[in-house]
């Protein structure tokens, strides 16, 4: 039997973990990084390969982390070396926990300093300079922004910062309290901006952009992209929610919780594309654009809107604030590590997991200036690596992985006990985390690398 609670702390209620675990999965990924790699693929096939990948692969795995996570009541590294044993399974399976801490320190650093431009442009939609400003306009801010590698490194130390006082203060006083008005306001106001996208004249062209299925615009690499993001978008793959699951009260539904937090990050991704398309065709804009998609179209958007620059300047501190409820989850699996390994406070874990953090993203905030033309992995900058290791291997061979364990090597009664089902779910369930996912995951792998 697991333990009833954890050492760190526990949600007071399945709604607040599953807020939780919806501030964790929605955040850059949805707002800012969906838009621009569906952007930069073309678009409708891309999407539809991305929605396969979370209904099929996502939601078992997000459900399997929950389940070993709330089964062993620890940090990952722990909980897989507490039910490597109780299975009687090789401890070789810890690799997933290592790896996963690993993922959070790489993802985390580049995280911050994107993060740091969203703070940074609450203050430049402040300024009034996006008052009807043209496309041209709004690119020169953002390349001006991230070309400063001073701006860009106190912005993502302020964020970093933050971060570490939220994550010091524990799951009640300081995830907790984020979560509950921040997510329904950033629901809110993405709703009032798809109303104002509406009105913009080039709203079916945006949907015909995500909806319409060109499948030769899709190429193998936009595949892997597509199931990577899967996998960033859900925070999966690096124990970020088998933490979480840690701290979920024990009789709460499982596979309910995770469809709910898989339909709304879902929402919240489509919703911003819904957004962000309409305003680059209407502004002339490139739909592949890269990173800086958001940085532009968003601050044409209010600026020509009256009032513009008071919903602005609400929309990038909400964006700030769902980037830090993903941030916290990102810290959380390595802090639980440290604190029960050292036996020491949450702040120290804190300290130290966001330092190192901070440390390896000065590489990413260099990216976009005095590092741009350094390389890490061919043809992609410091930045770009982190991204495309993370995302496109370590979440997606951790999901993998994650799912093989909970299939085949974990005690079958723990998962009928955990998941509250059995006959035919059961079954269904277990073809999924057997077969599916990791078929699935594997399948994209030798497609891209073989
Ligand atoms: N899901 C987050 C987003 O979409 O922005 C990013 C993320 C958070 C990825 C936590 C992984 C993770 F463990």
């Amino acid at each position: 039997m697991s333990a009833p609670e954890s050492v760190h702390g526990m949600w007071s209620s399945r709604l607040m973990f599953i807020l939780a675990a919806s501030g964790s999965a929605v955040g850059l990924g949805n707002i800012w990084r969906f838009p621009y790699v569906a952007g930069e693929n073309g678009g409708g096939a891309f999407v539809i390969v991305y929605l396969a990948c979370i209904f099929l692969i996502g939601i078992p795995i997000l459900s399997s982390e929950i389940l070993l996570g709330r089964e062993g009541r620890q940090s990952p590294i722990h909980t897989m070396k507490t039910l490597t044993k109780t299975s009687g399974a090789n401890g070789a399976w810890q690799f997933i926990g290592w790896m996963g801490a690993l993922a959070g320190f790489v993802i985390l650093s580049y995280y911050s300093v994107v993060a740091g431009w969203a703070m940074a442009y609450v203050f430049e939609m402040g300024s009034g300079v996006f008052v009807n400003a043209d496309g041209a306009t709004a690119s020169q801010v953002f390349a001006d922004f991230t070309g400063s590698p001073g701006k860009v490194v106190l912005w993502h130390s302020i964020f970093m910062l933050l971060t570490m006082f939220i994550v010091a203060r524990g799951i009640t006083e300081g995830l907790e309290r984020t979560v509950k008005y921040l997510m329904p306001a950033l629901f809110a106001l993405l709703l009032v901006l798809v109303g104002y996208a509406m009105n913009s004249g080039h709203f079916m062209e945006g949907v015909a952009f995500l909806f319409s299925f060109d499948f030769d615009k899709l190429t193998g690499a936009g595949v892997l992209m597509a199931m990577g993001q899967a996998f960033f978008t859900l925070s999966l793959g690096m124990g970020a929610i088998m933490t979480y699951g840690a701290y979920m009260p024990k009789d709460a539904s499982i596979l309910s919780s995770a469809t709910s937090i898989a339909l709304i990050d879902t929402s919240m991704a489509l919703l911003s594309g819904l957004v962000i398309f309409p305003l680059v065709f209407a502004n002339g804009l490139e739909s592949s654009a890269g990173p800086g998609l958001m940085f532009v179209t968003i601050p044409i958007a209010f600026g020509s809107m009256s009032g513009g620059t008071f919903f602005g300047v609400m929309f990038f501190v909400l964006v700030s604030f769902a980037a830090i409820t993903s941030a916290i989850s990102l810290v959380e699996p390595a802090l639980a590590w440290f604190v029960e390994k050292l036996n020491t406070s949450r702040r120290n874990g804190a300290i130290v997991v966001c330092t190192i953090a901070w440390a390896l993203g000065l590489g990413s905030a260099f990216s976009t200036n005095i590092g741009s033309e350094l390389y890490l992995l061919p043809g992609m900058t410091f930045f770009d690596s982190m991204d495309y290791v993370s995302n496109n291997i370590m979440l997606p061979l951790g999901g993998m992985l994650i799912a093989l364990f909970t299939g085949w090597f974990l005690s079958q009664d723990i998962v009928a006990r955990q998941l509250q089902i059995s006959g035919g779910k059961l079954i269904m369930f277990k073809v999924l985390v057997r077969f599916v996912a990791p078929i699935g995951v594997g399948l994209v792998f030798i497609n891209t690398f073989i």
